[in-house]
C-alpha cells in the first residue's frame, strides 16, 4: 500500500467492547451517525459481508468494498473482494479515483480484529453502555495506541442520544514509541 495512504479504523464499541448483536447496533446514537458520515465521506471503506447486509445498500459519497469468502457475491454498488489483500487493494484504487488519502476500514469484529495490526489510527466512539451482544472490538493493545484525542458527550434524548460517548483517536504507536 503506498506510504501515503492511512488505513483508518471507525468503530463504536461499548464499555464491554461489544459492537453488535443480531447482526445489528445496539443503541440510537444519532451524533455518532454524523460523525461517522463525516469520517468516512469521500473514501473506500472495507466492511465484512455482515456488517454490509446489516446495513443492507452502499453508503453514498463513499466506495464500499465488501469481503467475502462467497465466490459468487454481487450487490449493485459495490466492490467485493475475496480477501482482505484483495479488498485493501481495491481500496488503494478506489482511493486514487476518489483523490483519498485514507481507506476506512468499517467492521464488523471479523475485519477490525484482522486490520488492528496494520491500521495507522482508530477513531473510535466509545459509548457509554454494556449491553448484551455477540460481536466484540478487539483489545486494545496499550503498548501500540496512545489516545491522540478525546471528546467527550453526555446522554441527550431530545436530540437522539440515548447513552454518554466519546469521539476518541488512537494513533499507532512507533517502534521508537512515538506516534508517527
Ligand atoms: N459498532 C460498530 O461500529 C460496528 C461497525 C460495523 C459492524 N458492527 C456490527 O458487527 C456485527 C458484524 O460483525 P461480524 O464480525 O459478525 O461480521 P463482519 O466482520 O461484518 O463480516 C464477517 C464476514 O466477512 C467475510 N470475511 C471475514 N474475513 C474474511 C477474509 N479474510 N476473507 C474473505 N472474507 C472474509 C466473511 O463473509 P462470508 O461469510 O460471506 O464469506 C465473514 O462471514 C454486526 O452486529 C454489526 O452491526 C458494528
Amino acid at each position: 500500500m503506498s506510504p501515503r495512504l492511512r488505513l483508518v479504523i471507525v468503530a463504536a464499541v461499548a464499555r464491554n467492547r461489544v459492537i453488535g448483536g443480531d447482526n445489528r447496533l445496539l443503541w440510537k446514537l444519532s451524533a455518532d451517525m454524523r460523525h461517522f458520515k463525516s469520517l468516512t465521506m469521500g473514501k473506500p471503506l472495507v466492511m465484512g459481508r455482515k456488517t454490509f447486509e446489516s446495513i443492507g445498500r452502499p453508503l453514498p459519497g463513499r466506495e464500499t468494498i465488501v469481503v467475502t469468502r462467497d465466490t459468487s457475491y454481487a450487490r449493485e454498488g459495490i466492490l467485493v473482494a475475496g480477501d482482505l489483500a484483495a479488498a485493501l487493494a481495491q481500496a488503494e484504487s478506489a482511493a486514487a479515483r476518489l483523490g483519498a488519502d485514507e481507506i476506512v476500514i468499517a467492521g464488523g469484529g471479523e475485519i477490525y480484529a484482522q486490520t488492528m495490526g496494520q491500521a495507522d489510527r482508530m477513531e473510535l466512539t466509545e459509548v457509554d453502555l454494556t449491553p448484551k451482544g455477540d460481536t466484540l472490538f478487539p483489545e486494545i493493545d496499550a503498548a501500540c495506541w496512545r489516545e491522540a484525542r478525546r471528546e467527550t458527550h453526555p446522554a441527550d434524548l431530545a436530540k437522539g442520544n440515548e447513552a454518554g460517548f466519546a469521539f476518541v483517536t488512537y494513533d499507532r504507536i512507533t517502534k521508537a514509541g512515538q506516534a508517527r
